[in-house]
């Protein structure tokens, strides 16, 4: 259970939660409710989590992601009171926060890598000031981990390690997230910025470059379509690596067995253990909490 990281959606707009339709069994929590979330978890033995937010104010460029008080700070400051030994991980990035819902800034339709990498720095500043233990960048603008780096060393937070999503595809398994995060671009796609689903070598090159510019864990996302390169990313770099095993893995695996096509409980045990069999050390999946009680409950397989 050491291995899972549970992902968490804190919606500042709703008061009790909301399921998330394309996500069945899956909710946006409100701000409040992330203790009690929590908690339940750590009855489970899940001790790491990774925090998404859902803000009431959107503008272009994204300014309640790094606001002291915005969604994610808020939920932090929270967590961290009540249980100081959790791993608390964010999602450093502008999608869910810029009304275009894009992962930089936009000018003239287009993606400003640069002018974008000072606010993701200001936006992990303001989660290491609110207790996060581990940043992890999605917004795969190159430069990121390292302004990310500079911007916490600057402020005094050097311990604070960043798990950067070096190789993430621009793939057509997030779809439930973007409705679970609110995040869905107004316009164009993120193949501008994500990496192609054709290559292979890429994803090598953005770990290299990542690995060099300071990231502590990287990530490979999707999870079970890519399986190829988490294998190749951890036996080239042996360092600490994450694959996420996304929203449209979870829908995929929701939508047959809840028709009784597939048997839930010996699906996700062979996903999660062939995500690690191929070189995963971390996971970040939606099927955490399920798999713990079932492994309570004394499932076999
Ligand atoms: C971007 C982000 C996304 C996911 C995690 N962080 C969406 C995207 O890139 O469009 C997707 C995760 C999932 O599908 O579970 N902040």
């Amino acid at each position: 259970m050491e291995d899972l990281i549970v992902p968490i959606f804190v919606d500042e707009n709703i008061s009790s939660s909301i399921e998330i339709r394309s996500m069945p069994g899956y909710y946006r929590i409100p701000v409040e409710g992330v203790v009690k979330e929590v908690e339940t978890c750590l009855e489970l033995n899940l001790k790491s989590f990774i925090l998404f937010g859902i803000p009431s104010y959107k503008d272009e460029i994204g300014s309640s992601a790094f606001d002291r008080n915005g969604v994610i700070q808020k939920a932090i400051r929270m967590i961290r009171k009540e249980f100081p030994d959790v791993v608390i991980v964010t999602d450093v990035c502008l999608c869910e926060y810029t009304t275009h819902g894009h992962c930089g800034i936009v000018r003239d339709g287009k993606i400003l890598n640069d002018e974008t990498l000072p606010i993701l720095g200001k936006i992990a500043v303001s989660h290491a000031e609110a207790g996060a233990d581990i940043v992890a960048p999605s917004g795969m603008m190159d430069g990121m981990v390292k302004a990310i780096r500079t911007a916490l060393d600057d402020a005094g937070y050097t311990d604070v390690a960043i798990m950067s999503y070096s190789a993430k595809y621009a793939s057509s398994f997030y779809s439930p997230f973007r409705e679970a995060a609110d995040s869905g671009y107004k316009f164009g796609d993120r193949r501008s910025y994500q990496m192609d689903i054709h290559n292979s070598n890429e994803a090598l090159r953005e770990i290299e470059l990542d690995l060099k510019e300071g990231a502590d864990i990287v990530m490979v996302k999707p999870a079970l379509a890519y399986l190829d390169i988490v294998r190749r990313v951890k036996e080239t770099f042996k360092v600490p690596t994450c694959a996420y095993n996304v929203s449209g893995e979870y829908a995929m695996v929701k939508a047959s067995t809840m028709q009784g096509w597939l048997d839930e409980k010996a699906i996700v045990y062979e996903i999660l253990t062939c995500i690690k069999r191929a070189g995963a050390d971390l996971i970040i999946t939606y099927h955490a909490k399920d798999f713990a009680r079932w492994m309570m409950e004394g499932f076999e397989w």
